[in-house]
């Protein structure tokens, strides 16, 4: 390799030394990746400043030699940072154009740079530095949806609205609970970002091409300045394990989903025909044709965009699939998806939790949708405190709901006497069932919509909250 800068057209300098003639104007921008990996440069500074210490300590490089790569490196990363042409430049990837420029900047010491290196356990390494800090930064702004989720359950405490299951109403419940619901998953997608972060602080810097790297580099040193914890344990294993992306990658799913399915319910809870939740005038969106229009475009893009989360997990799982041992090309294609997923989630987020946070219970539509069917399980449970078995009250409820869809009379209009006539355990107050605030009160297990259950529940939601906001500051501080 001569590292001998820029040629006419694409520069092969990284490894056009056993090649006669250029590439095939055809091949060339098939072989480019620099459009999608540029903004990798950031890393790529870093692992190669940290790689130029490692040379130093392993007595490749003189310290003289290691401060001059180092403060190359510090001025390429100047000109990367002040709007550089990307588009302009004629290298394959990042690694080659950073290789470059530290060329213009220390001319033939620049060489010096990639003993022992690879671009295979580079860009391994690159990505996983990228991957780490965004993991971070999607934890960052995950939490801001949970805390406008706290806020928006803090609204509907006093709330009574169905419940739903198959999407017909059930049981009554508190609005509090409703909006408490997505708290949890979107905290469990916390969690599996932490482990993305996890796993993906293991170092393969060090692995070579394949076989390792035959300078004594201490490894060990170079993932603590780094910030990771832990070096690979098989270099062949280390350059082409892409399991964290796909951790990402399905953590960055999953996270759609559970927010395609906020979204659903702000579709159909924003409608007329519902009409329980209003989204603020900044996050609804007119019809150029129908004046009177107020669409939920926020909730159906949320909903969308989860069908794209979903196909960059499947995209790398099948760049993945069939592969050889070892590093193939193939694997540069990791970067369009993870990159994609990252982006959608940085943008869709913070519209999420603007959306929640304008979002208003309507509560008397919410009232004039309650169905007292709605208790048909509280009037079994009443049969039950009696001494009925459940099998038993199940069936006397659905004759007497049957009477009253038969009837048109409501449930709660029956007179005490109908009941009594279907079932012998029924007394005169059994209408007193109908009270909505003491249904929803009576289902005080741990986890349950009786007020008391969701007072702790956002107490502890609001603990769990400050404790992974406590760690998101400190790792936005550390993003810088
Ligand atoms: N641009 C490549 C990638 O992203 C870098 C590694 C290239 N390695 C190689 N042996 N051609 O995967």
């Amino acid at each position: 390799m001569t590292g001998d800068g820029p040629t006419e057209g694409p520069s092969n300098s990284l490894w056009g030394g056993r090649f006669e003639g250029g590439m095939d104007p055809r091949m060339v921008p098939l072989n480019l990746s620099l459009d999608v990996d540029h903004r990798l440069w950031p890393e790529d500074i870093r692992g190669s400043k940290a790689w130029a210490a490692a040379l130093g300590g392993a007595g490749v490089l003189t310290e003289e030699e290691v401060a001059s790569i180092r403060s190359g490196l510090d001025a390429v990363a100047a000109r990367l940072a002040d709007g550089f042409d990307f588009r302009g430049a004629p290298d394959e990837d990042i690694h080659s154009l950073v290789e470059r420029l530290l060329g213009e900047e220390i001319e033939s010491l620049a060489g010096k740079l990639h003993t022992g290196r690879s671009r295979n356990d580079q860009v391994a390494t690159d990505l996983r530095l990228w991957g780490m800090d965004a993991c971070r930064a999607l934890i960052a702004r995950l939490t801001e949806v949970l805390g406008a989720l706290l806020r928006l359950a803090d609204r509907g405490r006093n709330v009574v609205m169905p419940g739903y299951t198959h999407l017909q109403q059930g049981q009554p419940i508190l609005g509090a609970h409703w909006a408490l619901s997505p708290f949890w998953p979107l905290l469990r997608d916390v969690e599996a970002l932490e482990r993305v972060i996890e796993s993906a602080g293991v170092l393969p810097l060090g692995s070579g091409a394949l076989a390792g790297c035959p300078f004594p580099v201490d490894r060990e040193a170079l993932a603590a300045e780094l910030g990771f914890h832990a070096v690979t344990e098989n270099s062949l294993d280390a350059i082409s394990d892409r399991d964290w992306v796909l951790d990402l990658l399905y953590a960055g799913m999953r996270i759609g989903l559970h927010l395609s399915r906020i979204a659903e319910d702000l579709v159909l809870f924003g409608s007329r025909e519902f009409g329980f939740v209003r989204l603020s005038d900044g996050f609804s969106t007119g019809s150029s044709l129908m004046p009177q229009k107020r669409n939920p475009d926020l909730a159906e893009l949320t909903r969308g965009k989860s069908g794209r989360l979903t196909g960059n997990l499947v995209t790398l799982a099948t760049i993945l699939k069939g592969l050889p041992t070892g590093y193939n090309r193939d694997l540069q294609e990791d970067k369009p998806p993870v990159f994609d997923t990252v982006d959608t989630l940085r943008t869709l987020l913070p519209a999420v939790a603007g959306a929640i946070e304008g979002a208003e219970f309507v509560p008397e539509r919410i009232r004039a949708a309650l169905d007292p069917q709605l208790l048909a399980t509280d009037l079994a449970d009443y049969l039950v405190k009696r001494g009925v078995p459940f099998r038993e009250s199940h069936e006397v409820i659905g004759t007497l709901v049957r009477i009253s869809e038969v009837e048109r009379i409501p449930l709660h209009e029956l007179p005490a006497e109908r009941y009594r006539e279907v079932h012998p355990a029924f007394e005169a107050d059994v209408l007193e069932v109908f009270d909505w605030e003491r249904s929803v009160a009576s289902r005080k297990s741990r986890g349950g919509t009786a007020p008391n259950s969701v007072e702790a529940q956002m107490e502890r939601a609001r603990k769990v909250l400050a404790a992974v906001q406590g760690g998101a500051t400190e790792r936005d501080a550390s993003l810088g």
